[in-house]
């Protein structure tokens, strides 16, 4: 069997059917329907095995910040395999690439958060976190504060520890998840959940949630809490602004650790290097992956402050993955933060294209399905409901009329993903302003087609 990229698509579907078990998918379905077959990548374009060309909304999975076919990132990576393809950090030794790495991640990371873990995804990474938080408190001598908190509906990988600490139900359904020691607290979803209440009065009902979580538990009992910035898997979900000043005063009056969970909002998703940056709020540790990299090599890691390193580092922490600091992934990551630094990418999402992306993706908010049309940096998202004075749900099971949606954007060559009935997009940083237009436009297609659709099979109805 050798590779070919130019192999008739009924004939590749067919080996992906037989023998490719793919993730979050009913396999079955797929299996018969077949899979569409991404040949090669541009820019913020992929090819199909068909040769059709789709705009790469998601920038893969979140994670192709500086766009596909960066030829120094290939050379960077042909470099490090002929020179040292592989060795570990285990036992005394190190490597250049991945102390260069974490160097460079000290100097980019705010305060004091200056050390850094290697991992290979961010699963990994939050596994490595669970461990890390309650072995610093065991060295602290309180090992009774194991306990760490997390939101319901967010999402910190597919591991055991990290889909423990994710809050999605349909994961926690299968195979035994959470671990124990992961309670859960709700959302800020005020669009879906925040009823009469002002989006600021909700913000700080929901982060008062961590306080009420803190005293019923025992504050001794409590590592930490984890939180994505901005909720990505969850469905791009902008917290109210009143919402992290509160988690920070809670967090600090309590004295537990916040892991920042910045695998998506890393690296310049929201317009600065770090989505704390642009929330202000001062996480103990930061969990990265996917921009890292910007997907081009696995990896991902904690950067942790000077306080729990140091802590960690009064006793052998007995944890590490065979391709911690993975040489040529640290070697590719290298060259993707000066690509970043160097062309100013994260200044001008900051400066031109979020802005831009906020004002052409917030006009779809005129559209008879669209609820709520929101961005924040480079993540947005669609509310879709039947009738948006009321914020209703559709009479369908959830997830139904998204998932109608996201087969007419497919059909028109843009990818976007449905999250439930939200409609999500994290186009690669580089996008152009022409190409956002290009994209708002196919979105406006997408729901014209889906609106037309729900009329025509009666499913415009609110739920009861
Ligand atoms: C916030 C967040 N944390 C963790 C993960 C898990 O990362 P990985 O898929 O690299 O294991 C993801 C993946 O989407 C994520 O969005």
């Amino acid at each position: 069997m050798t590779l070919s990229n130019t192999a008739p698509t009924a004939e590749l579907q067919a080996l992906d059917a037989a023998h490719h078990m793919h993730p979050f998918t009913a396999n079955g379905a797929l299996g018969a329907k077949g899979a569409r077959i991404i040949t090669r990548a541009k820019g913020v374009r992929l090819t199909d095995s068909d040769g059709a060309e789709l705009i790469d909304g998601m920038a893969g999975l979140w994670c192709v910040n500086i766009g596909y076919g960066r030829e120094e990132l290939a050379e960077a990576a042909a470099r490090q395999m002929r020179e040292l393809p592989y060795y570990n950090t285990f036992f005394q030794t190190s490597h250049v690439p991945a102390l260069t790495l974490a160097a460079k991640l000290a100097e980019l990371a705010p305060g004091d958060l200056n050390h850094v873990f290697f991992a290979c995804s961010g699963s990994e990474a939050n596994d490595t976190n669970i461990r890390m938080v309650r072995q610093y408190w065991a060295l602290k001598g309180q090992p009774a504060r194991r306990t760490i908190i997390a939101r319901h509906n967010g999402y910190h990988g597919s591991t055991m520890g990290g889909g423990s600490l994710g809050g999605m139900a349909g994961m926690h359904a299968q195979g035994g998840l959470p671990i124990p020691g992961i309670v859960h607290i709700d959302q800020p979803y005020w669009w879906g959940e925040g009823g009469e209440m002002t989006p600021e009065a909700f913000g700080l009902a929901r982060a008062r949630q961590l306080e009420e979580k803190i005293l019923e538990l025992g504050a001794e009992n409590v590592a930490a809490f984890i939180a994505e910035p901005v909720q990505g898997a969850g469905g791009v979900i902008i917290p109210p602004d009143s919402y992290w000043p509160e988690i920070q005063r809670i967090v600090d009056k309590y004295g537990i650790l916040l892991i920042a969970d910045e695998v998506i909002t890393g690296f310049g998703r929201l317009g600065h290097w770090f989505g704390s940056q642009s929330y202000g709020i001062r996480p103990h540790i930061m969990t990265i992956a996917k921009g890292l990299s910007s997907g081009y090599q696995p990896i991902g890691g904690s950067i942790v402050c000077d306080e729990v390193a140091h802590t960690i580092a009064q006793d052998e922490f007995n944890h590490g993955y065979t391709y911690s600091g993975h040489p040529v992934a640290a070697a590719v990551a290298l060259e993707n933060l000066r690509i970043l630094e160097e062309e100013g990418i994260i200044a001008r999402v900051r400066a031109e294209a979020a802005p831009y992306l906020a004002q052409a993706w917030g006009a779809l908010a005129d559209h008879p399905l669209v609820g709520e049309a929101v961005s924040r940096g480079m993540m947005a998202s669609l509310a879709l409901t039947p009738d948006k004075a009321s914020r209703a749900r559709f009479a369908a099971e959830a997830g139904t009329v998204g998932y109608i949606a996201r087969e007419y954007s497919f059909g028109n060559n843009l990818v976007m993903r449905h999250v439930g009935d939200r409609l999500i997009i994290a186009p690669p940083l580089v996008i152009s302003t022409d190409d956002m237009d290009a994209l708002v436009a196919r979105a406006r297609k997408t729901l014209d087609q889906t609106h037309a659709h729900l009329q025509r099979e009666g499913m415009l109805q609110a739920a009861a």
